[in-house]
């Protein structure tokens, strides 16, 4: 069966390390509402990288860990909700830096989800152009569209990049997925709106900052997510028990620890990372996944999934066997 498989992954974070603690020196919160209602300890924070470099370096270091050059891709979908530009795309950016000359490149909107969203389109259009390597990318700088100082989103999220390299296999490896979109939702998460002037010449160019319904959102996703696991587990025609790892969207410790007990199996098969790197959107799952790779706690044959949720909002869980 005509199928594509993970070769290689990897991920780059900012070097700027902002903890609970330094959040407290000008806003009003502390460590222990952060740590004990989200899971979160500390978050890495652009300086001056913009998205489009974090994804750049994700991409290179998963290239070099698979011997493949930038002119052997074929495609490079960037997930990301934050951007460089409107255009050129930040996928077109990664490209030309890669020296992708062989690769077409766009980047996918669909916030925490992105990720997964992406991998679902590369292997879809891999399979339909009998294509060799694709490389999918989740990359954010969240900081520029936070304002820091609003407690309910600012001590969320961070910026950061992962990437997947997918190569063409004889064999099967994705056993089923499940994307939803739930759009009369969308202003459950809003960032970066833009409004268009009723006098046109005094357009303010300007982008709205992250807005949350944090609790609608969090009911959402204790719902969504593993109702969405069990429809992608039912199309892979296995049992829940049979997944070896569930790679959630870390956005928040309480949220993966509900989802666990709603789908009866142990927290030891969800690996958590966030306390690291808070809520890096489209990225986040993508930096688990290459963590989990490098550590050696994902092996070849073990059923894997990933399940992201977010913006939109947007559900996707794809089951692959490693
Ligand atoms: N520090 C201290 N107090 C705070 C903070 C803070 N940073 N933020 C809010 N509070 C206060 C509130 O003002 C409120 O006070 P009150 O009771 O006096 O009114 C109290 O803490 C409780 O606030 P809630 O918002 O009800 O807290 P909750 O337990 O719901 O936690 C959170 C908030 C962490 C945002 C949670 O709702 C959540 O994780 N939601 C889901 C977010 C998510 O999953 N997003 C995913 C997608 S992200 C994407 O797509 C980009």
């Amino acid at each position: 069966m005509e199928d594509v498989e993970f070769t290689a992954a990897s991920y780059a974070v900012p070097d700027q390390i902002i903890s609970n603690d330094q959040l407290t020196q000008f806003m009003d919160t502390s460590d222990e509402w952060i740590s004990k209602r989200t899971g979160i300890k500390r978050r890495h924070v652009s300086n001056t990288e913009n998205t489009s470099d974090l994804a750049l370096k994700a991409a290179e270091k998963t290239l070099a860990k698979a011997n493949v050059a930038g002119e052997d891709l074929n495609l490079i979908i960037v997930a990301t909700m934050s951007p460089d530009n409107m255009t050129p795309s930040t996928a077109a950016i990664v490209q030309g830096k890669l020296g992708a000359k062989n690769a077409v490149a766009f980047d996918i909107s669909a916030a925490c989800s992105g990720f997964s969203y992406g991998i679902a389109v590369a292997r879809s259009m891999m399979l339909a152009n009998g294509w060799q390597n694709a490389i999918v990318i989740g990359a954010e700088v969240l900081s520029k569209l936070l304002d820091w100082h609003d407690r309910s989103t600012a001590v969320l999220f961070g910026d950061g990049a992962g990437a997947v390299l997918l190569t063409h296999s004889s064999e099967q490896h994705l056993l089923g997925q499940d994307l939803e979109t739930f759009g009369d939702l969308g202003d459950k998460l809003v960032a970066g709106h833009s409004e268009v002037e009723h006098d046109f010449l005094k357009n303010k160019h300007q982008l709205s900052t992250f807005t949350m319904a944090g609790r609608e959102v969090y009911r959402f996703a204790t719902h969504q997510v593993p109702s969405s696991i069990i429809k992608a587990a039912v199309q892979s025609k296995i049992d829940l028990d049979e997944i070896d790892h569930f790679l959630l969207h870390q956005a928040n410790k309480r949220i993966i620890e509900q989802v666990a007990r709603k789908l009866h199996q142990p927290l030891v098969k969800f690996p958590i990372n966030i306390a690291e790197y808070g809520n890096t959107a489209a990225a986040s799952e993508a930096i688990l996944l290459a963590e989990c790779i490098q550590k050696k706690i994902i092996k070849k044959n073990d059923v894997v999934a990933l399940s992201g949720f977010g913006g939109g909002l947007t559900v996707a869980t794809l089951i692959f066997r490693f």
